[in-house]
């Protein structure tokens, strides 16, 4: 008898705690009470950008996938077009908001207007501080730890034969491209991979570090400008995404140098070119940046906040493993 009452009792428990959800859920004017769900605004910060069109791609289908509307808009690299999209899903009541902001020096902004109106939230690929975050107990970040990419990186350097010294002259000579310096991913990178190569003893050489933004044809072109102006020197270009890195083989076997023979090249994503080009030795290697499984994340965390899940300072920031990818297992990552 006791038994019976206790799974009446827990029963009861979980039939509150799901009405509760409804009361909770219904944010926007999209989600309907019986069951039918709503609305997502995705706001991009641009659609232009090779890892960022697999993240949102994959997001798209994970949410249409589970039954959701989705509407998904190109920030155009513009954080003042962004704010407008972001009022506009606000005042067409979407259900929840999924934010890959435009600039991360925008996050308070972006949390005080999404807190005012109350849409639960989830901020990918761009992190804000903790501190900022606490703003808002129904905001969550998902994305990676930046500094764990850039220290794969270095360990691919590492890994080679000659610890990326090629010339065998005592230090390791570099040229770093870098993504848009506002950006955290950016920074640790940067930071992380060179670092990785001094907590193992190794010497290092900056030649060059310059801004690509990410960008492919901006990573041909500093390749090929430093490669021209650095000639031989260059022993290893750090690139901060592979869609630079993309960009910086064209310049390097332009210039007549073979990767892995005479310079090393790596970068961070795991785009499909990339994983191609590891396969056939024309870069070092790449850390997989999963934008599947942090759009699976992303989805996952939204849906907590729909269901009443609230977050304090501190517990906001989801991060799904990176992964090194190097010839030996680049098989596993290609489909
Ligand atoms: C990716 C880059 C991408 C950037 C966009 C980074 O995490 O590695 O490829 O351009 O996010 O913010």
């Amino acid at each position: 008898m006791k038994k019976i009452i206790a799974l009446l009792l827990s029963a009861l428990m979980v039939m509150s705690l799901f009405a509760g959800c409804g009361k909770k859920d219904d944010g926007g004017k999209a989600s309907d009470g019986d069951g039918e769900k709503g609305t997502i605004g995705v706001c991009i910060y641009k659609f232009d950008d090779a890892f960022m069109t697999t993240y949102r791609n994959s997001l798209e289908e994970i949410l249409k996938g589970k039954g959701y509307k989705v509407s998904v808009v190109d920030g155009n690299n513009d954080q003042a077009k962004q704010n407008e999209q972001i009022n506009t899903f606000i005042s067409q009541g979407v259900q929840a908001l999924i934010i890959n902001p435009v600039m991360t020096s925008a996050a308070d902004q972006i949390i005080s207007t999404v807190k005012d109106a109350g849409i639960p939230t989830v901020l990918i690929n761009r992190e804000p501080t903790a501190e900022q975050m606490a703003a808002y107990d129904k905001l969550v970040y998902v994305g990676c730890d930046a500094a764990q990419s850039g220290t794969f990186q270095g360990e691919l350097i590492l890994d080679t034969a000659n610890k990326g010294d090629i010339n065998g002259d005592g230090k390791v000579s570099y040229i770093m491209i870098q993504g848009d310096p506002e950006n955290i991913d950016a920074q640790l990178r940067t930071e992380y991979s060179v670092k990785a190569l001094k907590d193992a003893g190794v010497e290092v050489e900056q030649l060059n570090l310059t801004r690509g933004d990410w960008d492919r044809n901006r990573g041909q072109e500093i390749a090929a400008n430093d490669l021209a102006q650095f000639g031989d020197q260059i022993e290893v270009i750090f690139c901060n995404n592979d869609d630079m890195a993309i960009g910086a083989l064209q310049a390097i076997q332009a210039a007549g140098r073979k990767v892995n023979e005479d310079i090393y090249l790596v970068g961070v994503d795991a785009l499909d070119a990339a994983l191609n080009e590891v396969k056939n030795g024309n870069m070092t290697g790449t850390v997989l940046n999963d934008a599947v499984g942090q759009a699976t994340e992303a989805v996952n965390q939204m849906e907590k906040l729909l269901s009443g899940t609230t977050y304090s300072e501190g517990n906001q920031s989801v991060y799904v493993p990176y992964v090194k990818v190097t010839p030996d297992n680049v098989g596993d990552f290609m489909s």
